[in-house]
C-alpha cells in the first residue's frame, strides 16, 4: 500500500516539492504490499482500476488543489484510504502522522516513484537506493552543500549569474521571472554538481535536461518515439558528457587533492565508499531532478507574493537596504553570512516552524533535503539584489499546481532600475 501526506498547514513551497515530486510522494510499506488496507479506515477506493486518480488530478488542475485533501478529511478524518496511480493508499493529512512516517527508520517505510520516473533514474541513484549505502551518500552531499566552502563559491557564482542576468534587464520589454531564474539556477547547481562553467556544454546540458524531464510525467513506454524513450536518449547525453568530467578530473588528480570543488569531486574523493565513475554520473544528474525547478519556482513565487503584498515587500527591502548600506559604509563585499542574517527574509519566525511539526518544507528525518541550505542561499542572494535594485510592476499572472508548480504566463515583470 502506499501512503501518501498532506498537512493543512504546509505552505505553497510544500505544494512546490509534492509537485517536485510529480504530484505525490509515496511512502511504501513494504511490509504490508500485500495485506489489505487496515479494516476499519474510512476512505474509498473509487473506480476500479483508475480509484480516485481522476479526482486527484483534476484537483490539480485547479486553484484548489488541496480540495481533493479537503473534502475526504471532511468526511473520514485526518487518514483515510483511497486508490490512487494504480494502488491502495492510505493519505495522511496529519501532520503528526506525516512526521512519524518521515522519521521513522529505514525499514519501517521507503519512499517510491511513479514508474516513469524510476525507470529514468539510474538504481543506485540517491533518490532509489536506501539503508546504510543511502545513509552514506545522503551524508556525503548534505555535508558538503552545508560547508562554508561551497557556499562562498555559490555566493559568487549566483551573483556573477546574476547581474549579468540583471543588467540585460530593460524597461521597455516585460522580463519573465520563471524563465531568468530557472536559468541562473539551472547554472549554478551544474557549477555545484559537476563543476561546469557557461559555455557550450552548459548550453547542451541544459537543452538535454529539458528533454529528461519531459520524461518524468510520461507513460512508462520505452519504444522509439516515446517520451520516455527520447528522455533516456538525453540522460545518456548528459551521462557521456558527466564522464568525460570525471575522466579529467581524474587525470588532474581530483581523486588525491585535498578540497573538493564540487559534488562529483566530494564522490570521487571519498576512499571509503568506491564509487564507480558510471554511478557518479547517474546520480550527478538524477541530483538535479529534485534541485532543478525548486529553487527557481521559488524565487518565482517570492516575487509573486511580493507584488501582491505591498507591506511584506517594504519590510523585506527596508531589511536589505540597510545591509546594502552597511557593507558600502564597510566596504565590504556581501558573503554567503551576510545573505542569511536577515531575519524578515529568513523569515525567521516561521523557519521556527521548523520546530512545528506542520511544516516540513524540506522534508525530514533520513530523506531530509541536502539541498536546504542551497536553496535558502539561493533564494536569498536573488531577493537581495532584485529588491534593492529594482521597483516592478507585475502582470496579472496565475499559478498553475499541476504536474509542477509553475506561473500560467512565466510571471512577466516591468522593472525599473532603482537610482
Ligand atoms: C526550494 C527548494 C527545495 C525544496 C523545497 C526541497 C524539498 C525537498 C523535500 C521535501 C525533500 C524530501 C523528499 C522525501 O522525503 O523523499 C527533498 C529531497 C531531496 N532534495 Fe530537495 N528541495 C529543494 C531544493 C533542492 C536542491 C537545490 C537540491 C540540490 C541538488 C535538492 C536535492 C534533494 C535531494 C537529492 C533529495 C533526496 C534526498 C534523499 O532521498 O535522500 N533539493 N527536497
Amino acid at each position: 500500500m502506499e501512503f501518501i501526506f498532506y498537512s493543512t498547514t504546509l505552505t505553497i513551497i510544500l505544494s512546490t516539492v509534492v509537485l517536485l515530486f510529480f504530484t505525490i510522494f509515496f511512502i511504501n510499506n513494504r511490509q504490508s504490499l500485500r495485506r489489505s488496507l487496515p479494516p476499519n479506515l474510512l476512505g474509498s477506493m473509487g473506480w476500479p482500476i483508475i480509484g480516485e486518480t481522476l479526482d486527484f488530478i483534476s484537483c490539480g488542475y485547479t486553484d484548489h488543489p488541496q480540495t481533493f485533501m479537503e473534502k475526504r478529511r471532511l468526511l473520514y478524518g485526518k487518514v483515510f484510504k483511497s486508490h490512487l496511480f494504480g494502488s491502495p493508499t492510505i493519505v495522511s493529512t496529519d501532520a503528526k502522522v506525516s512526521r512519524i512516517i518521515l522519521q521513522s527508520d529505514a525499514n519501517s517505510f521507503v519512499p517510491s516513484y511513479p514508474k516513469s520516473l524510476t525507470e529514468l533514474m539510474g538504481e543506485a541513484s540517491i533518490l532509489r537506493i536506501n539503508g546504510s549505502f543511502h545513509r552514506k551518500i545522503h551524508g556525503l552531499i548534505g555535508s558538503f552543500f552545508k560547508s562554508p566552502y561551497l557556499k562562498a563559491c555559490v555566493t559568487s557564482n549566483m551573483r556573477k549569474l546574476l547581474l549579468r542576468s540583471m543588467a540585460a534587464w530593460n524597461e521597455d520589454r516585460p522580463i519573465y521571472i520563471q524563465d531568468e531564474t530557472k536559468h541562473i539556477a539551472f547554472q549554478v547547481l551544474a557549477k555545484a554538481l559537476i563543476g561546469l562553467d557557461p559555455g557550450e556544454e552548459m548550453d547542451l546540458l541544459m537543452v538535454q535536461f529539458q528533454e529528461f524531464i519531459a520524461g518524468l510525467m510520461s507513460l512508462p513506454i520505452n519504444l522509439p518515439g516515446t517520451q520516455l524513450h527520447k528522455s533516456l536518449q538525453a540522460k545518456k547525453k548528459m551521462i557521456k558528457l558527466v564522464l568525460r568530467i570525471i575522466r579529467d578530473k581524474r587525470i588532474d588528480g581530483v581523486a588525491c587533492s585535498q578540497h573538493s570543488k564540487d559534488v562529483t569531486d566530494v564522490l570521487l574523493n571519498d576512499q571509503s565508499a568506491k564509487l564507480t565513475d558510471e554511478l557518479i554520473s547517474d546520480n550527478m544528474i538524477d541530483l538535479m531532478i529534485p534541485g532543478e525547478d525548486s529553487v527557481p519556482i521559488l524565487m518565482t513565487l517570492a516575487v509573486k507574493y511580493l507584488s501582491d503584498c505591498p507591506k511584506a515587500l517594504h519590510q523585506l527591502k527596508e531589511e536589505n537596504l540597510k545591509l546594502k548600506r552597511r557593507k558600502e559604509e564597510l566596504g565590504d563585499p556581501l558573503c554567503w553570512d551576510d545573505y542569511l542574517s536577515l531575519p524578515f527574509t529568513q523569515s525567521d519566525k516561521d523557519m521556527n516552524s521548523f520546530n512545528n511539526i506542520g511544516f516540513t518544507p524540506f522534508g525530514g528525518g533520513l530523506r531530509l533535503c541536502p539541498g536546504l541550505d542551497l536553496a535558502r542561499l539561493e533564494a536569498s542572494i536573488f531577493l537581495h539584489h532584485f529588491v534593492t535594485e529594482f521597483r516592478w510592476v507585475a502582470e496579472k499572472d496565475t499559478i498553475i499546481n499541476f504536474p509542477t508548480v509553475r506561473m500560467k504566463n512565466r510571471m512577466p515583470i516591468w522593472v525599473k532600475k532603482e537610482h
